[in-house]
């Protein structure tokens, strides 16, 4: 009898991680371990009725990390910039966070990393965006993981759809039926890369696991673009108003209240996250992909704004 296929997926209780988790589990090829540092929260007790194993460890505490990757294949990585307690060690120490992740899975032979990624915005932009630590951070770690050895592919995200409600991106506007999507910073012309998370990141991360191997010439030592789709807001919106039934406009508010969030908008409306690149990104679309519009997801999401 052949092994079990597990795969240690981190971030598995929030956004990127629970769609990782869902598309292995529909799947069937690949047993998902959710990483938790909390394994009775109630979304870790979810994941664990739905069929995934569930194993607590801390990304501080590399010993904890290497028990959890016991037995492992793969993994899928995520760090959290904004998690309290790692914000709390400073701006650079989601960078620690991922070199324990690689080390750990360094340590275990562990056969396939996936690193969920973004661009460095200090490199891009020349200097001008130099605080956008939750990028650059994340990018540092790819030279980490590139010369580390591990076998490994790096997924870069979009602008999560999730955003809408997960952090109020589409709001009511009082006393009318009117729904405003504010994202300060942005030019109207703009074109942002959407991800629907939800739907597309787990079925991105299984394609790589499927082919890792079979077809490594492709997956391995590559970067991957997660994008659905790419729109700027107005049209955005305006698939909104289609779909939701109601007026919708794109009104760009002028500040999240935080710097480095202002500054991260700044530099996609100006630079664009993924420029170069053909959306939907058509070597994941080989892989077996089959990416969804914000059409579809302003459907699928009618029941929040009814
Ligand atoms: N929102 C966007 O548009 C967007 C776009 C691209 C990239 N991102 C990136 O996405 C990342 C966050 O992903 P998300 O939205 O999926 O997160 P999320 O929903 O906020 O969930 C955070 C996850 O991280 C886990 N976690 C946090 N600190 C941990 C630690 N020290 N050890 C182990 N696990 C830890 C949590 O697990 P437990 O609490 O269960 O332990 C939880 O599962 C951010 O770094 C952000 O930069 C966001």
């Amino acid at each position: 009898m052949s092994s079990p296929r597990i795969v240690a997926v981190f971030g598995a209780t929030g956004t990127q991680g629970s769609s990782v988790v869902q598309a292995l589990l529909a799947d069937g090829t690949f047993i998902p371990r959710a990483i938790t540092r909390n394994s009775n929260s109630e979304k870790a007790l979810q994941l664990k009725a739905l069929g995934a194993e569930v194993a607590e460890a801390d990304l501080w505490d590399i010993d904890s990390l290497k028990q959890a990757l016991s037995g492992v294949e793969a993994v899928y990585g995520v760090t959290n910039y904004y998690d309290p307690k790692n914000f709390a060690q400073g701006h650079t120490s989601e960078v620690l966070l991922g070199k324990n992740l690689i080390d750990a899975s360094k340590a275990t032979d562990v056969k396939f990393f996936i690193w969920s990624s973004l661009p460095h915005c200090t490199r891009v932009s020349n200097g001008k965006y130099a605080n956008v630590y939750h990028f650059d951070n994340k990018a540092n770690v790819d030279d980490y993981l590139r010369d580390s050895g591990v076998p490994h592919s790096i997924l870069h995200t979009g602008w999560f759809s999730e955003n809408l409600w997960n952090y109020n991106n589409l709001v009511s506007v009082p006393d009318s039926n009117c729904l405003e999507v504010n994202v300060p910073k942005y030019d109207l012309q703009s074109p942002q890369y959407f991800t629907w998370v939800e739907r597309d990141l787990g079925q991105c991360t299984l394609a790589l696991l499927k082919h890792y191997k079979d077809r490594d010439s492709e997956v391995l030592s590559r970067t991957f673009y997660a994008v659905s789709e790419k729109l700027n807001y107005t049209q955005f919106a305006s698939i909104l108003q289609e779909a939701l039934g109601r007026p919708v406009s794109f009104a760009p508010s002028p500040t999240t209240g935080l710097q480095e969030l202002d500054d991260m908008y700044a530099f996609q409306s100006e630079f664009g996250l993924y420029p170069h690149t053909a959306i939907p990104d058509p070597r994941l679309v080989s892989l077996g992909v089959k990416f969804h519009t914000m059409e579809e997801f302003s459907q699928e999401i009618k029941g929040r704004y009814a």
